[in-house]
Parts: structure tokens; sequence; C-alpha cells
């Protein structure tokens, strides 16, 4: 998961806009960054976007909440860097904040992603026991009968465990179909692996709304920030 994948130090500090990487590897060196507690003075040192890290005793978590909607573009990582240089989410968003992606959509997958600096918030958004909704507009392939459909809104198993409950209105198209579709968990792939199982796969997927926030028509590859009342009811 992206927020617990472990960054140099000197970077976490940087994104969080206390100095330039070089400077932060001054402060670093001078003994003036703790993780959890620790004073940590090597430079090859790592931690995650969970840890406690203070400079001179001062929390980095007292920066400024940010809550960001990201259009996500197709073909796009869903993490905060990627050691092969490809696209991320994080070439999208402003780099001079602790944002971190809260959950994660496929590579293939466009439409909102959330990010934050606030861990708490996102644990709310993401842990299964909210079962926090999220909606889906997918081109599938053929046409999915009534049965299927029935089985697919009841549950299905994938991976070996039977989904939860979940909504799809179907709209037919030429060779295709429009379904939107609304689930409550968030498991790995789990629209797909959905679609596969019933003998209708994604040819195409975009996820238009998370709880109450929703997708709009915010453009592709662009950003916003969340209003105040979104960023409340998560
Ligand atoms: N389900 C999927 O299959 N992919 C996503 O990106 C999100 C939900």
């Amino acid at each position: 998961m992206s927020t617990l994948e472990e960054i140099r130090l000197q970077k976490i500090l940087a994104q969080a806009g206390i100095a330039s990487r070089r400077k932060a590897e001054k402060i670093i060196l001078a003994g003036r960054v703790a993780v959890n507690g620790i004073i940590v003075t090597e430079l090859g040192a790592k931690a995650t976007l969970r840890d406690k890290i203070s400079v001179d005793g001062v929390s980095l978590s007292a920066e400024k909440k940010l809550y960001i909607a990201l259009h996500k573009p197709e073909g796009v990582l869903t993490t905060v860097s990627d050691p092969h240089g490809r696209p991320t989410v994080m070439d999208f968003v402003p780099d001079n904040a602790r944002l971190f992606p809260v959950g994660r959509l496929d590579f293939d997958t466009s439409g909102l992603l959330l990010l934050t600096n606030d861990g708490d918030w996102a644990n709310n958004l993401t842990h299964p026991k909210f079962e926090i909704e999220k909606t889906y507009i997918a081109q599938l392939r053929g046409e999915p009968s009534p049965d299927k459909l029935e089985t697919f809104r009841t549950g299905i198993k994938i991976d070996g465990k039977l989904t939860a409950p979940c909504e799809i209105i179907c709209k037919r198209e030429k060779y295709t179909t429009e379904a939107c579709i609304v689930i409550h968990e968030g498991r790995n792939r789990q629209v797909r692996k959905m679609c596969d199982a019933i003998g209708h796969p994604v040819i195409s997927l975009k996820r238009v709304s998370v709880g109450k926030i929703k997708l709009g028509d915010l453009q592709i590859g662009k950003w916003r920030h969340l209003t105040e009342d979104e960023a409340n009811r998560g």
C-alpha cells in the first residue's frame, strides 16, 4: 500500500516543504530529525508516510491538511514513486506537500482519485468497516443476462471469497454494455474480476464517485481542492 512505502527521509522533508533535499540532508546530519521519537542521522534512512516525523521537536503532522481530488488518466500508476520511472499520480498534483493517494486505481483505470496528507482521514475512507460506496462506469464486452446480473448483485466468488452485495445498472450499446456499478468494498481489481467472473470483461473503467465526493466535470489529468463540506463528509 502506497502510504506504507518506504521513502528517503530527505525526500519526505522536502515534500513537506521543510527545505530543499540538499538542505534536508544537512538538517538530518545535524541530528535535528526524529522518526517515531528516535533521532536519525543517516542519510540512507527511510520512513513511511505514516511514521511520526519531527524536526527540532515539531511534528510534520502539524502541517496544513490538504484534501485533493484528481481525475487520474489511464496509464498512470497510483503510487508515490516508481523505481522504473513510469508516470505516477504524483506527477499531476502539487509537489510541495506530503500528499499520498487514498486507496488505489489500477494503471488502466481512470477517474476520481483522492489524495491527502491526513493519515486519519485516509484511514476512515479506506477502512472496510466504513463500507464507503464507490461508483464506476464500466464498458463491458457483450451483454450480461438478467441471471448474471443477479449473481453480480448478490455476490460472486473472487479470490476464494464472496463479494458483498452491490448494484449494477446496464445500458445496452451496439456491441458492448455500459454498466454503472456501485461497490462498498475495495478489493484488488474487484470490478474487473467480478466482470470477468460473469464472462463480460471490462473494456474500460472509470471511477465517478467515492462516498459523497463526485468526479463531476473535472478534466482528465486535472486536480482540485475538496470543498470543506466534501472533506468533512469524506
Ligand atoms: N476495481 C477495479 O477492478 N479496478 C480499479 O481500479 C478499481 C476498482
